[in-house]
């Protein structure tokens, strides 16, 4: 699709409101792919995450997570925004569930709140956190929904960070504790967990550029956690298969395929480097391929981190491995960062469609990037996540978004490739279900197939959902 193209689906959705929802309706109907193709063992969800969705930041006992303090301290949010209701899922969780079951998903991803289990991070149990979970996994069982548990989705409990966080190697450790305690609490029910979401890009936005929760800088916190956080991923995989007999035990990684810009040599090593940073760091050290230090020799500064044994401790064999890809990069050879001398082609020069987070639209990308990871040996791939935020505008109590349509059956086309060409992938999570809390960017993106009204906190299925509803009826 061109970018006249995209202009003119990106107009229609906009003139879209003004026409009526039969004919918006019709809009879903041209489309060939069907849910049918990708098999009846194929696992259709959506994500979420308890920081983004809950809200009830201190309802009940939860304790203070680093995303409280970092959503409640000045200038860390671009619209000055917090997550204190957010969706109000910690309420509201009943009917959208049943909103859930009513688009024809059978599968809900969302992840624990640890402070909200652990106010102290460790220590004492909150009772009333735990009940929570329970109402929320037996909602999800009473409406034949299997719950996918991601156990840490970004929202450190305050107290742990306090003492270093994930740069403090007590924090494998502990998060042992954490990952015990949920599993025992909850693996007669959830079979299928996940133990950390995106450890790339909570290390990288957290603790070494700053943009995310803590909000530390630099090499001297990033590469610890990123140590820490790859040891904590196999301690948690091994405690959480230990304690569910029968159940999946999974890790869910961000990923992007990574062109280069030109083939010359020096554009093409660049690449490389920027595909063993965001595609390879976590991924092969459970595989016990070690770090990618080769391709990027930075790395190496890992070294004082890591003890001995820990090479072992490192590996583990997950029964899935979640991929989470939203865009392509195209990586060239840069002055800045030094040391990993290496960026992307700004996606506004990539000649293709951009969603409103500026991310280009490049569905082949995902295509590539199961590819690729299915040249590891690897048990099965579930997408985890995938999703686009467009400018949505509730108009008449519906949202005609014409462009994430398209962005789903595009992608969605692209991974039954993958798939018919032998790709093990066994499941597809959309991101997500409700407009929600987008981290440092505040309310403005919205990614959900349900239009949030964070005045009223209506909901209002958006046009994909109901096509997500008809392509799973078939
Ligand atoms: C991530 C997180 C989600 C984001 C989503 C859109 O992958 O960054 O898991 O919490 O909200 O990806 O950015």
């Amino acid at each position: 699709m061109d970018r006249s193209g995209f202009l003119k689906l990106i107009t229609a959705a906009g003139l879209g409101a003004y026409i009526s929802p039969l004919t918006a309706r019709n809009v879903y109907r041209e489309t060939s792919i069907q849910s049918s193709l990708f098999g009846s063992d194929f696992a259709w969800g959506t994500a979420t995450a308890s920081f983004q969705i809950e809200g009830g930041w201190n309802a009940d006992g939860k304790g203070e997570s680093v995303w409280d303090r970092f959503s409640h301290t000045r200038g860390k949010i671009k619209t000055g925004e917090n997550a204190d209701r957010t969706c109000d899922f910690y309420n509201r969780y009943p009917a959208d569930l049943r909103l859930l079951k009513s688009l024809n998903f059978g599968n809900f991803r969302f992840s624990l709140s640890w402070p909200r289990i652990l106010p102290q991070g460790s220590g004492e149990v909150n009772s009333l956190g735990i009940d929570f979970y329970n109402r929320v996994i037996d909602a999800c069982l009473e409406l034949n929904i299997e719950p996918w548990i991601t156990l840490y989705h970004w929202d450190l409990p305050q107290q742990l960070e306090e003492k270093g966080g994930w740069t403090n190697r007590d924090i494998i450790a502990r998060f042992g504790d954490y990952c015990d305690l949920c599993s025992k609490s909850f693996g007669d029910r959830v079979k299928k967990w996940i133990i950390l979401n995106e450890p790339f890009a909570f290390t990288s936005l957290g603790y070494m550029t700053g943009q995310h929760a803590p909000g530390r800088k630099g090499p001297g916190n990033y590469l610890p956690a990123v140590h820490h956080a790859a040891m904590a991923q196999a301690e948690g995989g091994r405690i959480v298969r230990q304690n569910v007999p029968g159940g999946k035990t999974g890790n869910a990684f961000s990923c992007s395929y990574v062109d280069v810009k030109k083939l010359t040599g020096r554009h093409e090593k660049a690449a490389q480097r920027l595909d063993a940073l965001f595609n390879r760091l976590f991924i092969e050290p459970s595989l016990g391929l070690g770090y990618p230090v080769e391709t990027l020799p930075f790395l190496r500064r890992l070294e004082p981190y890591i003890k001995q044994g820990d090479e072992q401790k490192l590996k583990f064999d997950f029964d899935f491995i979640g991929l989470q890809n939203y865009f392509r990069i195209v990586g060239k050879f840069s002055l800045f960062p030094p040391l990993i001398w290496a960026n992307d082609v700004d996606p506004k020069k990539l000649n293709h469609p951009l969603t409103s987070m500026g991310w280009e639209i490049h569905p082949e990308g995902i295509y590539k990037i199961i590819k690729q990871f299915s040249g590891y040996s690897l048990k099965e791939l579930i997408i985890t996540e995938n999703g686009a935020a467009f400018d949505d505008t509730l108009q008449n109590n519906r949202v005609n978004d014409a462009a994430r349509i398209t962005y789903f059956n595009d992608y969605l086309g692209q991974i039954l490739k993958a798939k018919n060409e032998g790709a093990r992938v066994k499941g597809y999570f959309v991101w997500t279900l409700l407009d929600n809390f987008e981290w440092a960017e505040g309310y403005r993106p919205r990614f959900g197939l349900v239009y949030t009204d964070f005045k009223t906190l209506e909901r209002y299925p958006k046009n994909s959902a109901f096509w997500f509803r008809d392509f799973l009826s078939k």
